[in-house]
């Protein structure tokens, strides 16, 4: 696996792949990788012929009190797994070279990220569409694999590839579970013990939820009762919000159509994990 850090060192690269008609896929993260990234990495793998991986913890994305400082880093540890999963070339870049100077570019997409998580991370979303605009300027993939935790994250980059005609697919792969349900998250590894335990309630609450419509339940208000009632069932956490929107415009759904996604956020002790299902109304 080639290990580069620079954006020169990257383009110099493509441009030898791209004299092969090699089709390229690309895997960007912020490190910390488990077993969930590397489920981008095959599904990379089903799409293309070689897959390429980003390690970058974006300081843009984390607002002001965030986590940005202790994010976990375990860059080694992420170089050994990515090569074990047959990634070709793996970028590191360092915060210099991704912006050796402050951005004055915004890209901004109000009517995706004014709610959900964009009501509790202002600016968050602006620092996910330039890092990740940049990135797929700098490694030119066909494909870009992102996983479907981050639903918010993954429309706004589906948008902003077809606002800006940037010439990639963007692929959306299903969330990836432990054995309780959890979404496997790099935050995960801030939970103690007893956290840990606690937070397989929010899964469980959704899925609680997409049993109400299975059963019948049609009103979005509702079916969101349903959640914060299960949630606030386990004392250890409390609910950020919860809502049931069109999966593809994030708009809230009072009455349910064909499709519904069901997203909550949860603090559980200091760490906030999010968790969507994504259910057929039939
Ligand atoms: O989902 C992530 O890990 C990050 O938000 C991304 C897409 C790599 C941009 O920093």
């Amino acid at each position: 696996m080639l290990f580069i850090t620079t954006i020169a060192g990257i383009r110099a690269r493509r441009a030898e792949l791209a004299t092969t008609g090699t089709r390229l896929a690309f895997v960007p993260t912020m490190g910390a990788l488990h077993e969930g990234h590397l489920a981008l990495v095959r599904r990379g793998q089903e799409l293309a012929d070689e897959v390429w991986a980003s390690v970058f913890v974006n300081p843009t994305q984390f607002a002001p009190g965030e986590d940005f400082e202790r994010y976990p880093r375990n860059l080694e540890g992420d170089r050994v797994l990515l090569e074990q999963a047959g990634v070709t070339l793996l970028f590191a870049p360092s915060t210099k070279e991704l912006y050796p100077r402050p951005s004055t570019t915004v890209i901004d997409l109000p009517e995706l990220t004014a709610g959900l998580c964009g009501v509790q991370r202002p600016g968050h979303f602006q620092g996910v569409a330039l890092v990740v605009a940049k990135l797929l300027n700098i490694v030119e993939p066909h494909v870009a694999v992102f996983g479907a935790k981050d639903w918010q994250q993954a429309m706004v980059i589906r948008r902003m590839v077809e606002d800006l005609c940037l010439p990639v697919r963007v692929e959306v792969h299903p969330t990836q579970r432990e054995d309780d349900g959890l979404a496997r998250s790099s935050r995960n590894a801030y939970l103690a013990r007893d956290e840990r335990r606690a937070a397989s309630v929010l899964h469980r609450a959704l899925e609680g939820a997409v049993a109400a419509i299975r059963a019948g339940e049609r009103r979005g208000p509702a079916l969101e009762a349903e959640v914060a009632a299960e949630v606030s069932g386990e004392p250890m956490t409390r609910l950020q919000y919860v809502a049931a929107v069109d999966p593809d415009t994030l708009a809230p759904l009072a009455a349910l159509k064909d499709r519904v996604l069901l997203v909550a956020a949860v603090h559980v002790g200091a760490t906030r994990l999010i968790d969507n299902v994504l259910t057929e109304v039939c």
